[in-house]
């Protein structure tokens, strides 16, 4: 069930120093991500996790960050300018159906979906659009608040994600978030 799309003004708050504190991007991301990756950020707002992923794949990597608001984008680009990276993020405004990213169908080593699959009207196409991205054996690492979530939802949100080809591999630790890493195939 949609819970809405997250206010503009919310993207401050997620993208506040604090954060760290709980949600470390590298202590969340870096045991799945390698130099040279191509990575896809859905629902990427303001860029927290972006930026550390963009450090992370280096020169040679990409990261694909797609998010329905075009001002969270803009946001992520002066944002990501700042930490001169911009030239390894590619951003992109996606929709409701559809990431918008035909270019990187059947390559992006890893995605990250990250508090997004509860503001989606439709987590079952998400998850397919997601699995369409990733290479054959490619991981996604999802992650919802459990502020928000109920476990039961989280849990129906995972077979969304199985029917989708995206089977669970691991449950790893997140603060305040129910947590699954999937793997195509
Ligand atoms: C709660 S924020 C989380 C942002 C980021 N992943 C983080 O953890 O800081 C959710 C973001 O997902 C975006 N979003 C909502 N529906 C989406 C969809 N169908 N596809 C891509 N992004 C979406 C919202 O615009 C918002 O920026």
């Amino acid at each position: 069930m949609s819970h809405g799309v997250c206010p503009h003004w919310v993207g401050y708050f997620l993208v506040s120093p604090l954060r760290r504190l709980f949600h470390n991007p590298e202590k969340i991301l870096q045991p799945f991500v390698n130099p040279g990756m191509t990575v896809l950020d859905v629902g990427c707002a303001m860029g927290w996790f972006t930026i550390p992923l963009a450090r992370m794949v280096g020169h040679q990597g990409k990261v694909v960050a797609v998010d329905v608001q075009e001002k969270m984008l803009r946001s992520l680009a002066k944002r990501a300018r700042k930490a001169e990276v911009g030239e390894r993020i590619v951003p992109r405004a996606c929709t409701a159906t559809s990431l918008e990213v035909p270019e990187f169908e059947g390559i992006v080593d890893f995605a990250v979906a990250f508090a997004v699959v509860h503001e989606v009207s439709d987590a079952g196409l998400l998850f397919q659009n997601i699995a369409r991205a990733l290479k054959p054996g490619g991981r996604c690492l999802v992650a919802e608040p459990k502020g928000h979530v109920r476990i039961e939802e989280f849990q129906r949100s995972l077979s969304m994600a199985e029917k989708a080809g995206l089977y669970v591999l691991d449950t790893p630790k997140v603060a305040g978030s129910h947590a699954a890493l999937l793997r195509k195939g």
